[in-house]
């Protein structure tokens, strides 16, 4: 009995050692901070065109740091697009990338830093060397580790080529003195030491280099899972978090509900949630640029299938990001997604048919506030409100996009393809978590729709959470 205590004392006096250990090197930036600065050669050899970035539009620019010419910038200028950088750093109404804007997470809020060139408040200060720490290894200029709501893990398997060019672009804007916000996060996640802990745990640096493309793949998927997984994030919203708020290694791009937004971001490899495989391809980029589907927007003879529109953090995602892609990136995203492999869906138990009462309620409700837009039998009309016969965004396990929805309406992105999108109302103050739930429960039950019905206590959860 004693040696069993002693034996495991002891195991877990060297297993804290371990981890002090690796917690003093995150601390100090031994673990891949300040240690490994990429030196003045191999910073060149980095910002030589890779496989990864080679195919990227406009033509990559091997320009020495601090010499950036016109081309560079125009490369920084979309490829910051591409990662939505000014979504997080502008504050609403503010000046572009001046920073300010809050990002809620269950830990508490952050403030975007300000990005723009000023020397006080912004990134006047900074060279090349520290802009690249801060997307690869997530450690700002003063060594201090920074946050994963800066979407760094996935910005890690950035190149260097590409870091540098977003850094030549953001240096070229004009200063702004603008003080940045402190965060208002919740002991203990305010401290470095529980960030220290976080890294260590979910962190890994990526290569950064372009060379984990897979060279059994083509180009095309190649660069569309260097985008997709890299400076794209899609993962920080479509991918499951832990209760820590680290992506699930396992269920990459596997859905997930995305944190403090109340929001669910379908999973991209299941064809019932948000899985484009079988999709035609010009349909995906079709949504990534403008989006909607082509059979959302055109007349009927163009295309019958798929219809799709998004909406929520989804349209502000194409608004301020994807509807930018080249056409060759664009095409490269559709590759990658049509390629992951399908994730087998758990059988579950079919649903029982609503109650008959809510569902008379429903249509009651449906036929009052919806239809005028939506059609008499959820057809919609095409270039102006989504059909809800079908629509998988209706019938997902999870109800909170639907419930969100209804109560607060939305916009779909303004798009060169759909300069002028119609929005749809808030029902928050016009309709009660009961009639909200019986309209939900109809939509998702009639026009052959089959769903699990909607609860009072769903909407009740979506309203309070807001
Ligand atoms: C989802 C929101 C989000 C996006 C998208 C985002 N950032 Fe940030 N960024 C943040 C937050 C929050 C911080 C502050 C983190 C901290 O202080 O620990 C931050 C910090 C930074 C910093 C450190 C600044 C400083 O003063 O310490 C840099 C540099 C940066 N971001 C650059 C970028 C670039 C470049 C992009 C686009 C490729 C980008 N960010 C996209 C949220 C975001
Ligand atoms: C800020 C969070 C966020 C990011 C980043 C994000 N998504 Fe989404 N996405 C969502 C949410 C929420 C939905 C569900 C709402 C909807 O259907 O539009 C969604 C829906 C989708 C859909 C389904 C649209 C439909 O109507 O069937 C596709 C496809 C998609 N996302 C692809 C992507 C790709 C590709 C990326 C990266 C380029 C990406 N998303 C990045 C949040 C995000
Ligand atoms: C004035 C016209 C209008 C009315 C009335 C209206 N909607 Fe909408 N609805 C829209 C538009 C436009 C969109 C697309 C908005 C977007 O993409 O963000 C939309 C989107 C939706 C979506 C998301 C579909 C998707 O593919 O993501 C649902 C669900 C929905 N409406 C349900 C309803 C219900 C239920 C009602 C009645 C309580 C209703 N709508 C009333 C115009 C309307």
């Amino acid at each position: 009995m004693k040696r069993v205590f002693w034996t495991l004392a002891l195991a877990l006096l060297v297993l804290a050692g371990a981890a002090g250990v690796l917690l003093l090197r995150e601390l100090r930036g031994e673990g891949g901070g300040a240690g490994d600065r990429p030196s003045v050669a191999q910073a060149a050899a980095d910002a030589a065109p890779t496989a990864a970035s080679a195919a990227s539009a406009p033509a990559p620019v091997a320009a020495p740091v601090g010499a950036a010419t016109a081309d560079l910038r125009a490369r920084g200028a979309y490829l910051a697009r591409v990662g939505n950088c000014m979504g997080c750093h502008t504050a609403r109404g503010g000046a572009p990338y001046a920073g300010g804007r809050a990002i809620e997470t269950p830990f508490g809020t952050l403030y975007g830093p300000n990005l723009t060139p000023d020397a006080q408040t912004g990134l006047g200060r900074w060279t090349a060397d520290d802009f690249w720490r801060a997307l690869h290894h997530g450690r700002a200029r003063d060594g201090r580790l920074l946050y994963p709501a800066f979407p760094y893990p996935d910005y890690t398997h950035v190149t260097r080529a590409d870091a540098d060019a977003i850094y030549a672009y953001l240096q070229s804007l004009p200063p702004v003195a603008q003080q940045n916000r402190a965060h208002a996060l919740r002991f203990p996640y305010d401290t470095q030491l529980a960030l220290a802990a976080w890294r260590v745990l979910f962190f890994t640096p990526g290569r950064g280099d372009g060379a984990d493309a897979d060279p059994a793949r083509g180009a095309q998927w190649n660069r569309g899972a260097y985008l997709v997984n890299g400076l794209a994030h899609c993962g920080a919203c479509h991918t499951p978090r832990n209760l820590l708020g680290a992506s699930q290694a396992d269920r990459v791009l596997g859905g997930g509900l995305i944190p403090a937004q109340n929001w669910y971001a379908p999973a991209l490899d299941r064809a019932s949630e948000a899985g484009v495989a079988h999709w035609p391809r010009e349909d995906v980029v079709a949504l990534l640029r403008t989006g909607l589907t082509r059979a959302a927007s055109a007349p009927p003879a163009a295309s019958a299938t798929p219809q799709a529109s998004v909406s929520g953090p989804m349209a502000e995602v194409v608004l301020r990001s994807t509807q930018y892609l080249s056409d060759a990136d664009a095409h490269a995203i559709a590759t990658y997604l049509q390629a992951l492999p399908e994730r087998a869906v758990p059988p579950t138990p079919d649903a029982p048919a609503p109650p008959r009462r809510l569902m008379q309620r429903g249509a009651e409700i449906y036929r009052d506030h919806c239809a005028q837009c939506h059609g008499a039998q959820g057809q919609g009309e095409r270039g102006a409100f989504p059909a809800l016969a079908g629509n998988r965004a209706v019938l997902l396990a999870e109800p909170t996009n639907l419930v969100r929805m209804i109560l607060q309406g939305g916009y779909a992105p303004a798009t060169a393809g759909n300069p002028r999108p119609y929005g749809m109302p808030p029902y928050h103050q016009l309709l009660g978590d009961e009639d909200v739930a019986a309209v939900a429960t109809f939509v998702r039950n009639a026009w052959g729709n089959h769903a699990a019905a909607v609860d009072n206590i769903d909407v009740y959860h979506v309203r309070d959470r807001r």
